[in-house]
């Protein structure tokens, strides 16, 4: 696992006593309890963040790579992103959740900058985030915004009546070493 790009973790000292590495599948039961906690998800979703782990696991770089936060070697966060296919170095965000318990600490942000780091040292140029327009992801919006996120699109219903799609960008600026 590269190195945290320095410099984009602010606050929280718990987020600094966070170490990140690869997971393995030894995670999996803490990723399960860790997305069913969030309380947000549907079971058909927790089931698909399961799905994104165990390939980033199985094949890591293949079409996911994943990150996990460690406190003391338990798992207290991860994500899971990739590049598009068929996109000149466009990357998703398919997924990422910190224990609820934890919320605010500056874990996520400790993750993005990860993610966003080796994204850029793939070459990657776009960051793309869907998540949802429900009042419970309201913190979720409000996290994405706060890292310099921005709606880009949306749409209407997307999910499920009165569930709509929102499409969050982020143009990272290019490596230093081209
Ligand atoms: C979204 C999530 C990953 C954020 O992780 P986190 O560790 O709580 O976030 P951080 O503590 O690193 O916060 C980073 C920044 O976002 C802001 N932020 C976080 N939660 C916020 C909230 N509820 N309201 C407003 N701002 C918020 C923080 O103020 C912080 O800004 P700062 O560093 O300038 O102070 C976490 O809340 C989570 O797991 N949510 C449930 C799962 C989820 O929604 N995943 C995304 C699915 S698309």
């Amino acid at each position: 696992m590269s190195p945290l790009a320095g410099g984009d973790v602010r606050g929280a000292a718990r987020a600094d006593a966070v170490a990140l590495r690869a997971p393995t599948s030894a995670d999996r039961g803490r990723v399960r309890e860790i997305t069913e906690a969030s309380g947000v998800f549907r079971p058909d979703e927790v089931a698909i963040a399961l799905e994104v782990f165990d390939g980033a696991v199985a094949a890591p770089g293949k079409d996911y790579r994943a990150v996990g936060a460690y406190e003391d070697d338990r798992l207290v966060g991860f994500a899971a992103f990739g590049p598009v296919p068929c996109t000149v170095a466009t990357w998703d965000l398919y997924w990422i959740a910190v224990d609820p318990v934890l919320h605010g600490s500056g874990i996520g942000r400790t993750l993005m900058a990860h993610c966003e780091a080796a994204i850029t040292a793939e070459g990657g140029r776009l960051v793309v985030v869907e998540t949802s327009s429900r009042d419970d992801y309201g913190p979720t919006r409000a996290f994405y915004r706060r890292l310099r996120y921005h709606e880009h699109a949306a749409i209407t219903d997307y999910y499920a009546p009165g569930d709509g799609l929102v499409v969050y960008t982020k143009s990272l600026a290019p490596s230093v070493n081209g």
